[in-house]
């Protein structure tokens, strides 16, 4: 990965954490991963439940926010947050204290991850594969350390999205505070978790981007900016529709989120018994 300002990445992901908390508090930081990622986390959770008496291992945890809020359901399975930065671990820490989380967080890089083959029950990474150029190797890693029938989740940027050309747009001008990042589709997302003889479990969609340079989120919002405006008095005959309408996109969203929505992740199986 050649970052565009040429600093080495454990410097631009460390200059990246040390800023994160004092932007917003680390309540606010929770509740926006709470509801940006309530799909994802509500997926995850339910493979963590299964994945005791091995480990759960979050590859690039940066924050580890995702990790904490899973410890609960994760029914005495040891929770392991890996990272570059040790200023993303020091993020972590103060997380993990706050929520009253107990996490193992060690440095180590995704090309050669400091724990055994075949010792954790489910691995997950979110944000990390769309760093390298060639993400192979990075996913083989995850798989590695798999135990037979474990569980790989792994999400990423999707790629239609108002956020791609607009990450692209900041990329090409040198300001993409995270260096190049790269997308997937659904597709390739799958097809290169197959190539390395993992079985696609399911892949799905979450998340907007809440911007105006957004369509879908746009379009996801409209009758709600509408009934916003209106007075109280006229809402009243606005709300069904705006039930309706709020139906609809909650079932496109779980049908076909994988393609439209702002991170696409996949659930693969490692050949053997089930968990
Ligand atoms: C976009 S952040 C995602 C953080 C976290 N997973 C989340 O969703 O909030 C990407 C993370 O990957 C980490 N990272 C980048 N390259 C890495 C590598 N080679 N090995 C381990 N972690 C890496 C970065 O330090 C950063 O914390």
């Amino acid at each position: 990965m050649a970052p565009p300002d040429g600093s080495p990445a454990v410097e631009r992901f460390d200059r990246i954490w040390r800023d994160y908390v004092s932007q917003e508090t680390l309540e606010e930081r929770i509740a926006q991963h709470r509801e940006g990622r309530a799909r994802f986390l509500k997926i995850l959770a339910g493979y963590a439940r299964r994945a005791a008496p091995r480990c759960v291992v979050e590859v690039g945890c940066g924050s580890a926010i995702d990790l904490c809020l899973l410890e609960r359901e994760m029914s005495g399975a040891p929770a392991v947050g890996i990272d570059l930065s040790p200023e993303g671990l020091k993020v972590a820490r103060s997380f993990s204290e706050r929520l009253q989380m107990p996490l193992k967080l060690c440095q180590g890089d995704a090309h050669a991850i400091p724990l055994r083959s075949g010792s954790a029950g489910l691995v997950f990474s979110q944000g990390v594969l769309e760093h390298f150029s060639d993400p192979r190797p990075v996913l083989a890693e995850q798989a590695r350390i798999l135990a037979p029938g474990g569980v790989l989740v792994v999400s990423v940027p999707q790629a239609f999205t108002g956020y791609t050309v607009s990450k692209h747009r900041a990329i090409r001008a040198g300001t993409w505070p995270w260096g190049w990042e790269g997308q997937f589709s659904s597709r390739s997302l799958r097809k290169l978790g197959e190539s390395l003889g993992l079985r696609i479990e399911q892949v799905f969609g979450y998340q907007y981007w809440l911007s105006w340079g957004e369509p879908a989120w746009v379009l996801r919002d409209l009758v709600g900016k509408v009934e916003r405006r209106l007075p109280a008095a006229a809402s009243r005959w606005v709300k069904p529709v705006s039930n309706a309408y709020d139906r609809l996109w909650n079932w496109m969203e779980e049908s076909y989120g994988h393609v439209f929505l702002l991170n696409v992740a996949a659930v693969f199986r490692v050949p053997g018994p089930a968990r």
